[in-house]
């Protein structure tokens, strides 16, 4: 079914999200503890109107995470994987055979853009974080509706950056102004801006999918959030705390070069002066919570906005 040739390079390149430390935090780690166990089995898959025989498309599959998940549910039917990076393709591969479950998994190198499967093949095609990091997210949810049986479902998990709690919860706690509070929520919003101008994508897609796939002839059936909050109390020892301290602690040099924010900034209109700013914040804010959770007093509360948007295909 799948077949990896012809294909064009989008977005961000070939090896970002398999660089070594991007993979272990972003795809391995945080993907780990990313789902309430009870959420996800009683109030999401119930959703998906998964059959034993289903076939499954995870787009952006990276690593393979929420395939696995969910092959648990189809023990006759299959799973597909498809991801434009080889090197994830790869290790999804090996976790699969690893895993030693016994779905049939199918994971191949593909640009979500052309996807390799035939009209009206899957049950569900499906995709978590994909949609904020293309630069034309219609056509890709045009690619995953093309793919889909008639009757069956397209599903985008995608987050809103803009409703991030962060800016609240850990920056008072720090000891920050409301001035503060509200300079950092606006560099971050030019940020996202500027990787939206890259055509990088759009880190505030989230609340955008259910528009987007009424606008590609999709039914929308359900527009839902994601209840994960991640929270950080001490003594830290709460499921998912391992990822979280480990996120903290990530120096602002890493996010600024790593994940492009001093890039992205600049293309959203920021100025050298303004970026100075928002990176000694970034700095100050590292020092604080570092000293603080040595001193197991740093306590934060995230809500980070996670919209599931449930389409069926007419
Ligand atoms: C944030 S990661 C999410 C991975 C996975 N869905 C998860 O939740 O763990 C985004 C993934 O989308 C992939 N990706 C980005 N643009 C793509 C495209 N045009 N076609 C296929 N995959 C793409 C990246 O290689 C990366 O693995």
């Amino acid at each position: 079914m799948c077949d990896s040739k012809s294909l064009e390079k989008k977005g961000l390149a070939e090896g970002y999200w398999s660089d070594e430390k991007i993979k272990e935090i972003f795809l391995d780690k945080q993907r780990r503890y990313l789902w309430n166990e009870d959420y996800w089995r009683n109030v999401f898959v119930p959703l998906l109107n998964l059959k034993q025989d289903s076939v499954i498309l995870d787009v952006g599959c990276g690593l393979g995470f929420l395939g696995r998940k969910l092959a648990e549910y189809v023990p006759k039917g299959k799973v597909i994987g498809i991801d434009l990076d080889s090197k994830l393709i790869k290790a999804a591969k090996s976790t699969a055979v690893a895993s030693e479950s016994k779905y049939i998994s199918d994971f191949c190198v593909s640009d979500a853009y052309k996807l390799p499967i035939d009209n009206e093949s899957v049950d569900l095609s499906i995709c978590q974080t994909l949609l904020m990091h293309v630069e034309k997210p219609l056509e890709v949810i045009s690619e995953m509706q093309r793919v889909t049986k008639l009757g069956g479902k397209v599903v985008a998990i995608e987050p809103d950056y803009a409703g991030l709690s962060f800016f609240n919860t850990a920056y008072e706690a720090l000891g920050f102004s409301l001035n503060d509070l509200a300079k950092m929520w606006y560099w971050e919003m030019v940020r996202a801006l500027g990787k939206k101008k890259l055509g990088m994508g759009d880190d505030n897609i989230g609340s955008k999918v259910p528009y987007l796939f009424f606008k590609s002839g999709l039914r929308v059936v359900d527009v839902r959030c994601f209840d994960r909050v991640f929270w950080l109390i001490p003594p830290y020892q709460q499921k998912g705390n391992e990822f979280e301290l480990q996120l903290l602690m990530l120096p602002p040099e890493f996010l600024a070069e790593k994940l492009n924010m001093r890039t992205y900034f600049f293309a959203g209109g920021g100025t050298e002066e303004k970026w100075r700013e928002y990176f000694n914040t970034m700095k100050r804010v590292h020092e604080i919570s570092k000293e603080q959770v040595e001193k197991m007093k740093f306590a934060a509360v995230v809500i980070q906005t996670v919209v599931i948007t449930i389409g069926e295909k007419i």
